[in-house]
């Protein structure tokens, strides 16, 4: 899922016409990279593959649109996985993503209103 996130907001950073959606896809393309890499870390994987993806939208809304589906999608993952963790130090961990994803969630919503 980070990893999906962050080619999708690295197409997206490049196909947006706006510079400000620009920027925006940028710095949330480094963050789910940031998460990847993370989770990368606690399930002691080797490496982690990030596949050539280009089928984001060519423009700045339909690209929050999904932004927010997106954004959504890892709130309820997490917190479903926070609910369900039995030891607390992975609970916190869940916690703490769904925190993060929600500040994600907000940055499309003020952008769509
Ligand atoms: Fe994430
Ligand atoms: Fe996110």
């Amino acid at each position: 899922m980070e990893v999906s996130n962050n080619i999708f907001y690295k197409c997206a950073s490049k196909k947006t016409p706006e510079l400000d959606g620009q920027k925006l896809f940028k710095i949330l393309a480094k963050v789910e990279a940031e998460h990847a890499a993370c989770w990368k870390k606690i399930l002691k994987m080797d490496k982690i593959e990030f596949p050539k993806y280009d089928k984001c939208a060519p423009e700045f809304n339909q690209n929050l649109e999904e932004s927010h589906s997106r954004e959504d999608r890892a709130i309820k993952f997490y917190g479903q996985a926070a609910a369900e963790a039995k030891n607390e130090r992975v609970k916190e961990i869940f916690q703490a993503f769904v925190e993060v994803e929600t500040d994600h969630l907000h940055l499309s919503e003020a952008r769509l209103k």
